[in-house]
């Protein structure tokens, strides 16, 4: 095990290519289970959880092959292999494994998935998707147990915009017998890169990204070539850390319209933020004017940036209100910011950060991946040396950090932990 130590204090300059989306990736790669011939997607992140992702589809029998950032799955030798346990428990995303398998098998069986705790994440909606898909879905044992003698289309309407819920509803859907129609769908810029894929493969798609989606289903899909998407979290994230110490940071390769919203919040703190093609330039001020922020579903202010956003605030002044509608209890990076100086207190589903304090390097543990994002953020910004724990979690979403971190010029590298580290980490 390892932890990551930062030289805080320092400014930040230069250009970070940002990577393939993590959360378009864990629904892609699934996908490919559906098809009958090779597909490959280029431009994958390199992070652990499209690792797990290659390790469980070779466990149902597929040949997949990674070179670079390109992944070719050959999904003609599968089969419904049950995995109640194991890697699927790893990561939330591995839920995709049910809406694909039930979609070219009419059969599954998945372990709940794991992923960031984040407080209650239930998969109501999805079941409810697939029962009216005509399947039957038992949950036995800590596993879900999917079984149709043929999927129908059906009209679904999520009582929940669900990014994860409308995914997982279209990769079965698109193999139903008849017209899906998925009404108060997600329109998360992941779902039409899902359904980009999709309808490459052959299926019969239209209205991703809106709130009406509507699936023809068709007896075969075929494999392609997919280009997905830049990561919008990681970019934003580069750009909150650019806010944070940069004296002028290129964030590249992104689509600057899926960060509009983060934009906009940036530029009411005073940042200078321009945007062009495919790169956003952003630079910071000494000055930064205290904001208030609600999470939203697309293209609201993502969930996603609220935990590092939080750390941008601590240096704005005034006070600050950072309200989670999404996650009520996605606050346990703001115990660890506390510990570097921040002052922020926890009101229900709001954080209320008053600034501006100078951080101070400290020990801090990553309790979740965008937790991870914002201590490595607070860690470039404080004074001294600060020590993440908890890299796994950092690593599950973040593609190469130490590398682009290091390129933008800041002092951070891995260190082994010592045995008495490991001790304490268990006990914490
Ligand atoms: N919800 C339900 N029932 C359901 C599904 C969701 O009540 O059946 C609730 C959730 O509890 C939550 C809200 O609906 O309050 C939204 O959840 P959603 O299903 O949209 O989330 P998800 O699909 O599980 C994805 C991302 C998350 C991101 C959310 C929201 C993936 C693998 N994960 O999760 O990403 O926070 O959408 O945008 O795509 C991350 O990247 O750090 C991460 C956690």
């Amino acid at each position: 095990m390892e932890k990551l130590k930062i030289a805080g204090g320092y400014p930040l300059k230069g250009t970070v290519r940002i990577s393939g989306a993590k959360n378009s990736a864990v629904a892609l790669i699934p996908a490919t289970i559906l098809a009958e011939s090779p597909v490959t997607i280029e431009g994958l992140p390199k992070i652990s959880d499209v690792e797990i992702l290659k390790d469980l589809l070779e466990e149902i029998g597929g040949k997949v092959s990674i070179s670079e950032d390109e992944m070719t799955v050959d999904p003609t030798t599968m089969i419904s292999m049950p995995l109640p346990n194991g890697k699927v428990k790893k990561l939330r995303a591995s839920y995709y494994l049910m809406g694909a398998m039930l979609g070219r098998f009419k059969k599954a069986v998945i372990g709940l998935p794991g992923g960031c705790h984040l407080g209650p994440r239930p998969i109501d909606q999805h079941i409810k998707g697939f029962e009216a898909l005509g399947a039957q879905v038992t949950n036995e044992q800590g596993a879900i147990y999917l079984r149709a003698d043929e999927l129908r289309g059906a009209r679904i309407y999520l009582d929940v915009v669900s990014v994860g819920a409308t995914i997982n509803i279209m990769l079965a859907a698109v193999r139903a017998k008849g017209r899906t129609i998925i009404e108060n769908a997600a329109k998360e810029p992941e779902i039409i890169d899902v359904a980009t894929l999709l309808t490459n493969m052959g299926a019969k798609i239209k209205g991703a990204g809106t709130d009406v989606i509507r699936i023809d289903g068709v007896d075969q899909l075929h494999g392609c070539r997919h280009t997905i998407i830049p990561d919008r979290i990681e970019a934003g994230t580069y750009m909150i850390l650019g806010a944070a110490m940069g004296e002028g940071v290129v964030i590249d390769n992104v689509i600057p319209t899926h960060l509009e919203s983060l934009i906009a919040k940036l530029r009411e703190m005073g940042v200078y933020v321009e945007t062009g093609d495919d790169r956003v330039f952003v630079k910071g001020t000494d000055r930064l004017k205290a904001v208030d922020i609600k999470t939203l579903v697309y293209p609201g202010f993502p969930t996603d940036l609220q935990q590092p956003f939080t750390s941008l605030l601590t240096k704005a002044e005034g006070s600050s209100v950072v309200t989670d509608t999404i996650y009520g209890a996605r606050f346990k990076h703001i115990d660890e910011l506390r510990r570097m100086n921040a002052n922020i207190k926890v009101e229900g589903r709001s954080a209320i950060i008053n600034g501006p304090v100078q951080l101070q390097g400290a020990k801090v543990k990553a309790s979740d991946l965008r937790a991870g994002a914002a201590l490595v953020i607070a860690g470039l910004m404080a004074e001294g040396i600060t020590e993440v724990t908890g890299l796994e979690h950092i690593d599950r979403g973040y593609s190469n950090l130490v590398e682009k971190l290091s390129g933008l010029g800041a002092t951070v590298w891995r260190e082994a932990l010592s045995n008495e580290e490991m001790e304490q980490l268990k006990n914490t």
